[in-house]
This record gives C-alpha cells, structure tokens and sequence, in this order.
C-alpha cells in the first residue's frame, strides 16, 4: 500500500499568509494545494476564484487540487486555465452535465475528479468510472472549514474502494475532504482513502507546522 498523500487546504491560511504557508508546504514536500471555489450558491459561502487560481499556479510548483463547489461547472470550467497534471474535482450534484465535463478536464489532460457529498449515494460512480481519475468524498457537508465529521462517511470510503475496484477500477484514487484529523486520516486509510484534505483539523493551527505535517503523515502510512 503506498503512503498517503497530503493536500493542503489554502483556504485555511488566511488571506495574509497564503505565500507564507505554500512556502512552507514547498518546503515539506506537500503533494497537493487544494484550493476551494465555491460560488455562494452550490454552497452556503463565498471562496476563492480563478484570478487567485491563475495567480496562485505562477508562484509555485505544487501541484493544484481545484475543488469546485459551484452549480452549472459546465459553464466555468474554461474560466480557470485547469492545466496539465493539475486535479480538479466537480460535484456530482453541481451539473447535470457531468460526463460532458470530465471529457472537457481530460481532453485538457487535467486529472477528473468526481465529488460526492455525505448524502450522495456511491452507487451514482457507476456510469462515470471510466472518466475518472479519482472520487472526492466529503466528510462533512462543504462550504465551511472546521466542521465535524458526518460518521457513516468514514465507512462510506471503504464501500467506495470496493466498489471502484469490482467496476474494474483500482487505478482511481479516493481523496478524502473535510475534518481530516490525524486520528479520522488513520481510519480512513484503513479504509482506502489515498490522499488527504488538510485543513484546521491538522496543519492549520497551533504548533510547529514540521511537527504537525509529521503527525499527519504518521497516521497515513509514513
Ligand atoms: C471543504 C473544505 C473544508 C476545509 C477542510 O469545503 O475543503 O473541508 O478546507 O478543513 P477542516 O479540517 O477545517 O474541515
Ligand atoms: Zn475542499
């Protein structure tokens, strides 16, 4: 089983110490930014945009993990200038045109990533697991940092691992989103989650952040 990955939620640095952070997560080796878009309307809150997204891709050589909490993602999709190599997950319940925009991502050779809120049956995978690169599940309902876990969505990854892999898809990944405390990251490594949302559940808060990264990474394999 490989380690697991970390994907640093840039929202929860604050808008005065955005490039102070990513410094430090260069420093760390971080494998992801996750940059959360939401448009006030698929969720209950406002966050970044594509002008910080654009901003953001010149000043570093992490890989980005765009998050779009947004309806109608068919229509915004050309806004952000998704480059190769870089993720981008996309609600299920945010379009009704999700198969046309996976193929828009990976025509780009952007990596398509589906995202699934606590409620959403795993069972909606099906039709589009051949698109994907990995699933994003949220463990909490999204639009706010610092929210407790939904409980059944810790078993939830496990039933999704099976479920890729009797679809014939091992390859595609499971990235887990929201209260990802040291403690649910072991649980959910256990049960196939491949890469993990940092948020104020683990690096961003107090401490020093070499030492919180290490916890971290402790309980996804290292
Ligand atoms: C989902 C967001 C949040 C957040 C994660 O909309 O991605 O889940 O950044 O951080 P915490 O640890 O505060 O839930
Ligand atoms: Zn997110």
């Amino acid at each position: 089983r490989e380690k697991g990955k970390i994907a640093a939620s840039i929202m929860c640095s604050g808008f005065d110490q955005v490039m102070d952070y990513v410094h430090e997560f260069e420093r760390n080796n971080i494998e992801f930014l996750h940059v959360d878009v939401m448009d006030g309307t698929f969720v209950p809150n406002l966050a970044y945009g594509p002008d910080f997204v654009k901003r953001l891709r010149k000043k570093t050589d992490i890989t980005l993990d765009c998050h779009l909490m947004v309806d109608r993602a068919e229509d915004k999709l050309d806004w952000f200038d998704f480059q190769p190599g870089e993720h981008v997950s996309l609600h299920y319940e945010g379009t009704c045109h999700i198969q046309k925009c996976l193929d828009y991502l990976a025509k780009k050779g952007v990596k398509p990533v589906i995202a699934i809120n606590p409620g959403t049956p795993i069972q909606v995978l099906e039709e589009i697991a051949d698109y994907i690169a990995g699933v994003l599940v949220l463990h909490v309902n999204p639009g706010f940092a610092g929210q407790k876990i939904v409980p059944h969505t810790i078993e939830k990854a496990a039933r999704i691992r099976k479920y890729l892999d009797d679809l014939g898809h091992p390859e595609v990944y499971i990235e887990s989103d929201g209260n990802i405390t040291c403690e649910n990251a072991a649980k959910l490594y256990k049960n196939g989650s491949d890469i993990f949302v940092a948020g104020t559940s683990s690096i961003f808060r107090e401490g020093d952040i070499d030492e919180l990264i290490m916890n971290l990474r402790k309980a996804i394999g290292w």
